[in-house]
């Protein structure tokens, strides 16, 4: 693949990592992700971000730098957003390429830089609204942006061209192949980005979801052109589409989400499982969406994404050994560390001799703002008491979830 021209003297180098692998060591990536730097040309040349060392995606790298070209020991500035490994693991051996090279980032960075790569030469530290003159033009100016999604993150942008390099945020998940920019997308395509988008946001950013706020908010004074963040497609066209998104994704921690609907199931003999028609049918009957999901089939990366965008929780469970069905604790703990807050919640759920699942349930989400209407529990086998309050309390849950929304 050959760097991207963004704009005169800016260019994109996306490095696309597999859908085989899993992100962060266990996410899927049904899509596979891309991991940009860019590179800036004024008088010097700046890079901002670098890749992971996995799978021969250096020497992907390395020939789109030739490609426009240059080569590693070209650059003159290294600039760092964000020390998370997918964007520096290959960083010492870049270093040793180039161990002249001048870097910046925020002090937090420097700290990781030290213990993650063992580089301490050449480091400059820089603060909110620094700038950096490459000549020619072209400046960087640098925005900390902490909390997204690491502590020690900041953010880039080009005057000039007015391109934003945002690194995690207003990310998604997916390759890029031959298409690189919004207006180059279809609607379909368009919508499949913004739906990555929704994923890779609630596996690895959601739980700083007051930070994307502040951080949106605190660049709302900058005349934005383009947003140029480093996994997916840069938005030259329409920035605002993906900075509306992610704000809307951070307001479903604090507030109500979609008018919709989630059902995440499991059961052992099939006794929970026997009311999830008449759940699904009692949410379809208030006229609310609904998507189901059941444990342990699913990963609960793609539940979360179902989850965090939905006003209303249907949670089917047994109790297992007098507490929650394992597989669905993984999956509800899940949803306590990503910030899962604010949501309308019912539980439905058979135990053999003895109840337990609510109780641990209870308290695993007391923190978690989230309000229930009376779970629907029974030991054995349902009856036709359960199957008629799957309709009922399900419908009862809607109107809820609608009223919220309403709000
Ligand atoms: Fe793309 Fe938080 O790293």
């Amino acid at each position: 693949m050959k760097a991207v021209l963004v704009t005169d003297g800016i260019y994109c180098l996306p490095v696309n990592l597999e859908s085989y692998q899993l992100f962060e060591g266990m996410w899927p990536m049904p899509n596979g992700i891309s991991i940009n730097s860019y590179v800036v040309q004024g008088e010097k040349t700046a890079l901002i971000d670098l890749i992971e060392d996995v799978s021969g995606k250096p020497a992907e790298f390395e020939a789109e730098l030739e490609s426009i070209p240059l080569e590693p020991k070209d650059i003159d500035y290294l600039i760092i957003n964000h020390m998370e490994p997918d964007h520096t693991s290959w960083l010492p051996k870049f270093h040793e390429k180039n161990p002249d090279i001048e870097i910046y980032l925020t002090a937090k960075a420097a700290g990781l830089l030290k213990s993650f790569c063992g580089i301490e030469n050449n480091v400059h530290i820089v603060k909110d609204g620094d700038t950096l003159d490459l000549g020619g033009g072209k400046i960087l100016s640098f925005y900390e942006t902490p909390n997204i999604h690491w502590p020690e993150t900041m953010m880039t942008f080009e005057e000039s061209s007015g391109i934003l390099f945002s690194c995690d945020a207003f990310g998604s998940y997916g390759t890029l192949n031959g298409v690189y920019f919004d207006d180059q997308l279809s609607t379909q395509q368009h919508d499949f980005f913004i739906n990555e988008a929704l994923r890779y946001y609630a596996n690895i950013v959601s739980s700083f979801s007051t930070f994307v706020t502040k951080g949106i908010n605190r660049l709302s004074g900058l005349d934005i052109k383009t947003i140029a963040p480093s996994h997916g497609i840069i938005w030259r066209e329409n920035p605002q589409a993906i900075i509306d998104s992610y704000s809307r994704f951070a307001s479903y921690m604090s507030g109500p989400a979609e008018a919709e609907i989630t059902v995440i199931w499991s059961s052992m003999y099939g006794n929970t499982e026997k009311l999830v028609n008449n759940i699904v049918q009692g949410v379809r009957s208030e006229g609310l969406p609904v998507h189901v999901h059941r444990v342990p089939d699913e990963h609960v990366g793609a539940i979360l994404a179902s989850a965090w965008k939905s006003a209303g929780l249907i949670l089917g469970m047994p109790t297992y050994e007098y507490e929650m069905f394992p597989p669905m604790a993984w999956v509800l703990d899940m949803f306590r560390r990503k910030k899962v807050w604010n949501k309308k919640v019912l539980r439905f759920g058979s135990a053999g001799w003895s109840g337990g699942a609510q109780r641990e349930l209870d308290s695993l989400t007391e923190k978690m703002k989230w309000e229930f209407i009376d779970p629907i529990e029974w030991k054995g086998a349902a009856t036709q008491v359960e199957l008629d309050l799957a309709i009922s309390q399900s419908q009862a849950l809607a109107r809820q979830v609608k009223e919220y929304c309403a709000q």
